[in-house]
């Protein structure tokens, strides 16, 4: 768990006015994208991030070696997690072929490196098949820096794992921020320093295990937190509420109470819903419950009308806005309402509107509100972990500007 952070959000020292020409360069990105299960990538927008950084790169004549995990393959080689479609994307969308390395270390890696010309671009196969990059392993790490002069980060969305090469590398190389990760340290910094009020937060999904502590996180830094989705679920038992058939996140229930407490004393206020789009057994359409007391069978699925205003209410003249996670069962168009109408009020705010976190952003391109937002961050958990305040190891180890 990485510590507090406590000084706000840093700028970096960034790649613009380094010396490139001729250099073997060695970046980090974050091409852990979906895959389509057809041998193609479902969801480009990470790859398509890293592009002003990689043609700045090859504008400047920069030896470009790329290195990124994918998935989660356990220190194995697995083939279910090559990076051969993001290869073959990264190319179409760079407008050259990107050969890819068919390991991330040794001898083929070696050579890959060795047949790069100024401008060129290699990529290497997924760090995750060797258990040294997890493990932060110092002899893994010092292989990987072996392949390159200088470092750059750019997996923003990773930089919250002690990884070796998040953190060894970095360590043993002259390190420098990519231009995706200086622009998502820009974009966020304003969450993490002085948010303009009011500032409403939004927050769905499921997991409250997880998240807790990112909620806990702004109590007394935002003025209205409005909880949908399975995370609002263990909040409205806590207050006493049947949620019928809903199944029960197990083990919660103390942490919840102590919030709900402390949100009590604080200055912020929690808005959770007060009616449930439901699912029965049987029945094909969905309908609208109280969410104190659903039927012995129903199983919430979506915020309700109501509980829409409310969440309009809360949004009503904020500053600033933050976004994470689906209210409801957004994929089921039965149940993707709530997320809808909520998300389209935010596309009405003046303020500043921003929204990260793992699929947030492909569910809200699937329901055409993806516009609502200022900046969508490419991270998932190094983002909620930014925003929370907290010092992440792959930022920590990066010069400052
Ligand atoms: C992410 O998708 O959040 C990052 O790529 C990190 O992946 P991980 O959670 O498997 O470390």
């Amino acid at each position: 768990m990485p510590a507090p952070g406590g000084g706000g959000v840093r700028p970096k020292r960034g790649i613009g006015s380094a010396p490139l020409r001729g250099r073997r360069v060695l970046v980090r990105v974050d091409f852990n994208v979906p895959l389509d299960g057809h041998g193609g990538v479902a969801d480009d927008r990470r790859i398509a991030a890293v592009l002003p950084t990689l043609n700045h790169l090859r504008t400047s004549g920069a030896r470009t070696i790329l290195m990124s995990h994918l998935g989660r393959p356990g220190g194995r080689r697995d083939m279910a997690f090559t990076l051969r479609p993001v290869a073959r994307r990264l190319g179409s969308l760079f407008g050259q072929p990107v050969p890819l390395a068919e390991d991330a270390v040794g001898l083929h890696a070696l050579d890959a490196v060795s047949r790069l010309g100024n401008g060129d671009v290699v990529l290497l196969e997924n760090l995750r098949f060797h258990p040294g990059e997890e493990a932060n392993d110092p002899a893994f790490a010092v292989q990987l820096a072996q392949l390159g002069e200088l470092f750059v980060e750019d997996a923003f969305g990773a930089v919250h794992r002690a990884h070796a090469s998040t953190v060894g590398v970095p360590r043993r190389l002259p390190a420098l921020a990519g231009l995706l990760l200086e622009r998502e340290l820009r974009a966020l910094a304003p969450l993490v320093d002085a948010p303009e009020r009011p500032y409403t937060v939004l927050l769905g999904g499921a997991k409250v295990a997880d998240k807790l502590p990112f909620l806990a996180s702004f109590l007394g830094r935002a003025d209205r937190l409005a909880i949908g989705g399975a995370l609002a679920f263990p909040f409205l038992r806590a207050r006493g509420a049947e949620l019928g058939a809903t199944p029960a996140e197990e083990g919660v229930g103390p942490a919840v109470d102590e919030f709900l407490h402390r949100a009590e004393g604080s200055s912020t206020q929690v808005v959770l819903p007060t009616d449930l789009v439901v699912e029965r057994p049987g029945v094909a359409e969905a309908r609208t419950e109280p969410a104190d007391r659903l039927s012995s069978d129903a199983v919430a699925r979506d915020i309700g009308p109501a509980s829409r205003e409310a969440f309009a209410r809360a949004l009503d003249g904020a500053r600033t806005v933050f976004w994470n996670g689906p209210l409801g069962l957004a994929e089921d168009p039965r149940f993707a309402a709530g997320t809808a109408e909520v998300l389209r009020r935010v596309g009405t705010l003046p303020g500043y509107r921003v929204a990260a976190g793992g699929d947030s952003a492909r569910v809200a391109e699937e329901l055409g509100v993806l516009g609502a937002f200022s900046f969508v961050s490419t991270g998932g958990g190094a983002a909620l972990e930014l925003i929370q305040g907290l010092e992440l190891p792959g930022l920590a180890v990066l010069p400052d500007a």
